[in-house]
Formats: structure tokens, sequence, C-alpha cells
């Protein structure tokens, strides 16, 4: 009788030690059943902490310096503020690109081919605020067309893209400052292109043909 009282204290133990504290949290790492040597490589990784040593690198440091070209949204402002910014010494939007770019067709290109991947879906593809979210009910997207944004300083589009405005979410860490230039360069060609007049055809006879004189 009495090992019928010691199987019962026995297995009440085991069921509440196995399924007692179930759902609990627990801050410790759970126990090891299986080994390391039944699930290598899977179980136990290295993992660098902060500012700790590595043996891996040469340098012995775990931190990593960001590879060349890489986009820090958190990084403060460097000592170009017209390139970096859009704003001058004073804080005003700058007008025309910083003069370190170089404007040309590649350029262009670039700002067409980035303005495409990240503005297209809302602004269109011409800048008429006719993008597909329209369909799906973003109703808010402004035309470039529009004579404020004519006439909007480059800097402020500039910071536009940079930091957003209301329902348009930033693109600092999205779209490189260069990059936003070229952005800013061909909203300029999508405006200029919709108020093309018979004079920005040089040639005389297409003139005709086209019925512009
Ligand atoms: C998710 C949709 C969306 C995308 C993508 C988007 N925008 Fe916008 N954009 C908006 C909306 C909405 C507004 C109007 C914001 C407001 O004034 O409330 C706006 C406003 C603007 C303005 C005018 C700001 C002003 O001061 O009136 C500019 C310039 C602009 N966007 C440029 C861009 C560029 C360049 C890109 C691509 C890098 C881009 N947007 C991507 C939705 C978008």
């Amino acid at each position: 009788m009495r090992h019928v009282y010691l199987i019962t204290l026995f297995v009440c133990v085991l069921l509440v030690s196995i399924f007692g504290f179930r759902g609990s949290k627990f801050t410790s790492p759970p126990m090891d059943v299986f080994p390391e040597w039944a699930f290598p490589g899977m179980k136990y990784q290295p993992k660098f902490r902060p500012q700790s040593e590595s043996a891996f690198f040469a340098d012995g440091r775990s931190d990593r310096v960001p590879p060349a070209n890489t986009v820090r949204a958190d990084l403060p402002l460097r000592d170009d503020d017209h390139r970096y910014a859009g704003k001058d010494a004073s804080g005003a939007f700058t007008a025309g690109l910083p003069a370190a770019l170089t404007v040309d067709m590649k350029f262009l290109q670039r700002g067409r081919e980035r303005y495409q991947v990240y503005c297209t879906p809302c602004h269109g593809a011409v800048g008429d605020g006719n993008g597909i979210t329209k369909r799906y009910g973003m109703g808010a997207t402004p035309s470039y067309h529009d004579p404020r944004l004519r006439t909007m300083p480059d800097g402020e589009i500039f910071n536009t893209i940079t930091n957003g405005k209301n329902t348009m979410l930033p693109y600092a860490d999205k779209i490189t400052p260069d990059d936003r230039w070229a952005v800013v360069a061909y909203i300029r060609a999508l405006q200029r292109a919709q108020q093309g007049t018979a004079a920005d055809v040089a040639d005389a006879s297409a003139r005709k043909t086209l019925g512009l004189q």
C-alpha cells in the first residue's frame, strides 16, 4: 500500500513538473535536453555584442564600418547644407542644384529611374498626381504642374523627399542625397515638358509640320 502512495506522489510531481509551468514566462534560456553535437551549427551561433572584441575580423572589432555609399538617415548634416539639406546658411530653401553635381543626361536618367521606382505610384509617370494609388483612395497627391509646385524652390522639393510631408513618407533612408537631387532635376524636366511652347521646337519646318506657326 505504501508503494501506491509513493507512486501516486511521484506521478503527481512528474505531471506538475512537465505540464505545471506551461505558459509561464522564463527569463533564463530553456534547459538543454539535446546537447550541441546533436544539432551542430543551428542552436548555438556566434553573435557580437556592441563594442566587443571579435577574433573573426582582422582589426579585432565587432563593430563594422558601414560599406561605402550607405545611407544613414540618423547622421547629422554634413558641412554642405545646400547639398545635404537643400538649405543655405540662413536656413532658407535653395534655388538651383548644388554646384558639386553635374547635371547632364546621365544625371537626369538616374533621376528618372529613381523617380519611377519611388514616386510614380502616387505622383504618376508625368507628375500629374494620377498615380495608381489614386484608384485606391489616395486623393491628396498634388500635381507638379500646379503653379505652386512649379515655382517651389529646388531645395524645398529636396526637403520634401528627405523628410516627407503629411501622408507622404520620408525617403532619406531609401534615396541618397545626390540621387534626391537627380529626382529634383527630373521633376523639373517633367514640369518643363508640360509647358512647351512653339519656341521650344528649334527647327522651323518641324514647327510648321506640327502646326505650331
Ligand atoms: C505614397 C504616396 C506618395 C509617394 C510614393 C510620394 N509622394 Fe510626394 N506627395 C504625396 C502626397 C499625398 C503629397 C501631399 C502632401 C501634403 O501636402 O499633404 C505629396 C507631396 C509632394 C510634394 C509637394 C510638397 C509640398 O510642399 O506641397 C512633392 C515635391 C513631392 N510630393 C515629391 C515626391 C517625390 C520626389 C517622391 C518620390 C521620391 C514622392 N513625392 C513620393 C504622396 C506621395
